[in-house]
């Protein structure tokens, strides 16, 4: 994957409120990337690949933080190229893993937090189930994002 074509890509990081990585960022995330456990489905970021080309575009990546989440909580996040954008594959790679979470009794709700002008990854949360259910606001925000839930089981 070309790591910078995502995250050294001012576009593709518009709405993040750290901006594009440089190029250290990015060193230093790919290198964590690589300590992923693939039977560990909150370990991730986890590749998204074209099926037709092998081609990695994007990842997608599901965590719990305490500092950022609530318990039984699974935060969601995607990033493609710029290039893959508009062929739906955020909307599939992300319906795939959320597939996988029926293994993960742990896992009761998943969320995603994003900002109100992302209109195009709240089209795909929307198109996933998810509902606006707050907002939410950490130090390093200068606004509070929108907060997306979707119900997996009654914990
Ligand atoms: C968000 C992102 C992963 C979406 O990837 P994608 O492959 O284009 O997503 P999909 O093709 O599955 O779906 C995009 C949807 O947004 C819609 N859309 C595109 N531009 C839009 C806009 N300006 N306003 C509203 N909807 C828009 C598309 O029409 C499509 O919906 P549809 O299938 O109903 O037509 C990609 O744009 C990206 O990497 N963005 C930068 C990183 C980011 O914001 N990540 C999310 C952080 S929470």
């Amino acid at each position: 994957m070309q790591v910078a074509s995502i995250l050294g890509d001012p576009d593709v990081m518009k709405f993040s409120d750290h901006g594009a990585f440089t190029s250290k960022q990015q060193m230093d995330w790919f290198q964590r990337a690589l300590a992923v456990r693939t039977d560990d489905l909150l370990s991730g970021p986890f590749a998204i690949a074209q099926k037709s080309t092998g081609e990695v575009v994007g990842y997608i990546n599901l965590s719990n933080e305490p500092k950022r989440n609530e318990q039984g909580d699974a935060e969601i996040g995607f990033r493609l190229s710029r290039h893959a954008w508009s062929n739906g594959y955020a909307t599939e790679a992300v319906s795939g893993l959320l597939r996988k979470t029926d293994d993960i009794p742990s896992i009761s709700r998943i969320v995603a937090m994003v900002d109100p002008n992302n209109k195009r990854s709240i089209r795909v949360l929307e198109k996933l189930g998810m509902s606006r259910v707050g907002e939410v606001m950490f130090d390093s925000y200068d606004h509070p994002d929108a907060l997306y839930a979707l119900k997996l089981r009654v914990s």
